[in-house]
């Protein structure tokens, strides 16, 4: 290439990148609020709606917890003794005369610590299919996955070289021998979603041990010390490094001594599209994580709830049929959490060799047959001036918007043979649909209020979503 061209190019291109307004130039994220609170919400999460939280670790081997509290009041003692969530199996086996105590005993013998399940857990999980689950989450609809790397007992399911001083943890029962981590994350890619991880970095059992007994437990045993700091920091860092996570859900809390503003520093120049949750003890977040809760509004702040598709987030081989989310409560559920600027991360407990529970399964399958048909009202949207409202027949309604279309969902069987929404006056040149019938349905214009005349059948089935193309222009 003659001398004058290549310099010619050269020239070009610096001109070019000096043209560059310095928004277009990648942030450089500093430890601080301010520039923390610089990360724009990525738009693949604003969008995505629903995500599969996988709690997987030791705690799968003995799968039991009580079938209690299923309004998880978190803040009373009997919840402590009786928690429903299997995945805290390490903590309440050690509360003298609790359920979960009992049937450790009764099913290992006083004598089985708990890191002895690490060997079976390894046994097992080599049975383990990743591609089986990518495929079934991408199936039932999710758009990103996020998986416990280290839970509370502090077991990790990746072969971390982070090396853990407590003597708490038999140096053979540190890490899963598979990396479980590793594996799901390209299983998951592959399906074309994204990979997220959970870390708890607010308790390590083998760091402090506790037992949380009490309420004030909560706070009391959360490890503060400068090696659990250094340790945390380091092993974050390593998730960090190796998976590039586009979500990082730490839980409970972050040690001040482990940095936390650091690490979303270095985790946003690392993944600049990637989140955080709220849970790192600082005030920047992406978004807020409520727990078995939803919001009764709109949040201008990005939400998601986290829920297990049952009391539990870790298996419960106790769970059945009747402790599990209908089908018609988890569509309406999710419905629910879009409509109010929310997304749902719903959680699976599978068990030590993988398997997730039929009855998961099938809602998992349910949830997929429904977003087949009415994904179109769900992903990519915004709320509308309202979320919640009530046709004059008495149906439960959800809105959501994509542009200039509308979508109303009626939660459950239609009540009548028309919709009729008093507060959404009617527009002429609107298009009315329902989703997954091309059909364009008729609609009444009277009084100031639209009516929708439905069809029969109605496709589909425990909620329905009409498009009117073009009412929110
Ligand atoms: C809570 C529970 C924990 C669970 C997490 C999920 O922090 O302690 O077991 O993993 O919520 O949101």
């Amino acid at each position: 290439m003659r001398k004058s061209v290549f310099f010619a190019i050269l020239l070009a291109s610096l001109a070019a990148l000096c043209t560059l307004s310095p928004a277009q130039a990648p942030i450089k994220y500093q430890p601080t609020i301010e520039s923390l609170d610089r990360h724009p919400l990525p738009q693949w999460y604003a969008d995505a709606k629903l995500g599969i939280f996988i709690h997987y670790g030791l705690y799968s081997v003995p799968g039991w917890a009580p079938l209690s509290h299923p309004d998880h009041d978190f803040q009373t003692t009997d919840y402590i003794v009786n928690n429903p969530y299997a995945e805290w199996y390490l903590n309440v086996m050690r509360i003298p005369g609790s359920p979960t105590q009992s049937y450790h005993r009764e099913h290992y013998g006083a004598n089985f610590s708990y890191y002895d399940f690490a060997p079976v857990f390894n046994r097992e999980s080599k049975k383990w299919n990743p591609d089986q689950w990518a495929a079934t989450f991408r199936e039932a609809g999710a758009k990103y996955v996020v998986l416990t790397t280290k839970h509370h007992e502090g077991f990790t399911l990746w072969p971390s070289t982070t090396p853990n001083p407590s003597a708490t943890l038999p140096s053979n029962s540190q890490h899963a021998e598979r990396d479980i981590v590793g594996d799901l994350t390209t299983a998951v890619r592959k399906q074309g979603l994204r990979m997220g991880l959970y870390y708890s970095g607010g308790y390590d059992w083998t760091f402090n041990t506790g037992p949380i007994l009490t309420t004030a437990d909560y706070e009391a045993v959360k490890p503060e010390t400068e090696a659990y700091g250094r340790y945390a920091f380091a092993q974050i860092h390593e998730l960090i490094e190796r998976y590039h996570p586009a979500v990082l859900w730490n839980d409970i809390d972050w040690p001040r001594t482990g940095k936390p503003m650091q690490v979303e520093a270095d985790y946003y120049n690392a993944v600049p599209d990637g989140v955080v949750d709220d849970r790192f003890g600082i005030a920047h977040t992406d978004f807020t994580s409520p727990e078995y809760q939803k919001l009764d509004q709109i949040s201008p702040k990005k939400w998601e709830e986290c829920r297990g598709l049952g009391r539990s987030f870790g298996y419960n081989r106790a769970e059945g049929e009747a402790e599990t989310i209908a089908p018609e409560e988890l569509i309406a559920l999710l419905v629910d959490i879009v409509s109010k600027n929310g997304n749902l991360l719903l959680d699976v407990g599978p068990e030590a060799d993988g398997t997730i529970p039929p009855v998961q399964m099938e809602r998992l399958k349910a949830l997929g047959a429904w977003l087949h048909q009415n994904g179109e009202a769900i992903y990519g949207t915004t709320p509308w001036t309202h979320a919640v409202g009530k046709s004059a027949e008495g149906d439960d309604l959800r809105f959501t918007r994509k542009g200039d279309d509308l979508y109303v969902t009626v939660l459950g069987k239609p009540k009548g043979q028309t919709i009729t929404i008093q507060d959404l006056p009617a527009k002429s040149g609107v298009q009315i649909t329902q989703l997954g019938d091309h059909n364009e349905l008729s609609a009444k214009v009277q009084s100031g209020e639209t009516r929708i005349v439905l069809r029969t059948p109605l496709q589909g089935e425990y909620a329905y979503a009409f498009k009117l193309a073009g009412y929110a222009r």
